[in-house]
C-alpha cells in the first residue's frame, strides 16, 4: 500500500472553533496518519505472520490497527473537508434528498443531533448503496459500527478530542456549532460523485 500523506485543510473561515481546537485535532489525524504507514510497513514482513492467535500476536495488533487506524483517517478526512465554514446554506441535491427523507432540514437535524448526542465516536449521513436508502447512522468508534457500502455525505466526529477545549462537556453546543459550519457545496459535491 502506498504511504498516505496527511491533507491540508483551510480553516479560516470556520467559525465557533478556536484555533487552538482545531490545531490539536488536525495533530491528532497525523498521529492516525503515521499510525497506518507504520501498520502498512509491518504488515509487509513475513515474520509478522510466524505467530496466528487470537489471544496475543503481532499480527493480531497489527490487523486490528489497520481497521482502526485507516477508517480514522478516511473518518478525519471527510470530517473536515466537510467542516469549513463555506456555502453553509442548506441547497441542491442535498436540500431535495433531506426534505424527501425527513420532510424538512428541521426534522433531519433533531435526528442527526439526537444520534450525535447517542454516540461515543461518529455520526454520519449517507446513502446505502446495498438498500438503496439515505440514512443517519452512529459508530462508537472508528472500527466499530462501519456500516458496509455507506457511502458518507455529511460526517461528524463527536469524541471529546473534538470539542472538549472549546466545548468541555456541552456536546450539544459542540453539535450546533457544527452545522454551522457545514459545507453544503461539499455534501453536493458528494452526491454528485455516487452518480445516482
Ligand atoms: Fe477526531
Amino acid at each position: 500500500m502506498n504511504t498516505i500523506e496527511p491533507r491540508n485543510y483551510n480553516f479560516s473561515n470556520v467559525k465557533y472553533f478556536s484555533p487552538m481546537q482545531l490545531s490539536e485535532h488536525y495533530v491528532l489525524y497525523t498521529r492516525y496518519v503515521d499510525c497506518i504507514n507504520k501498520v502498512n510497513k509491518n504488515l509487509l514482513s513475513n515474520s509478522i505472520y510466524s505467530i496466528c492467535n487470537p489471544n496475543y500476536s503481532d499480527i493480531r495488533s497489527a490487523a486490528k490497527s489497520k481497521t482502526y487506524c485507516l477508517d480514522a483517517v478516511k473518518l478525519h478526512e471527510l470530517y473536515f473537508e466537510n467542516l469549513t465554514g463555506n456555502n453553509t446554506s442548506i441547497s441542491g441535491s442535498a436540500a431535495s434528498v433531506i426534505n424527501e427523507v425527513f420532510g424538512s432540514y428541521s426534522n433531519f437535524l433533531d435526528k442527526f443531533e439526537c444520534i450525535a448526542l447517542s454516540m461515543h465516536g461518529w455520526v454520519l449521513f449517507c446513502y446505502d448503496r446495498y438498500s438503496g436508502d439515505f440514512y443517519i447512522y452512529g459508530q462508537d468508534s472508528h472500527d466499530e459500527g462501519v456500516m458496509l457500502f455507506a457511502e458518507p455525505l455529511i460526517v461528524l466526529d463527536v469524541y471529546e478530542h473534538a470539542y472538549m477545549i472549546d466545548y468541555g462537556i456541552n456536546r450539544k453546543e459542540y453539535v450546533e456549532a457544527f452545522i454551522s459550519n457545514l459545507d453544503f457545496g461539499v455534501v453536493n459535491k458528494r452526491l454528485r460523485n455516487l452518480n445516482l
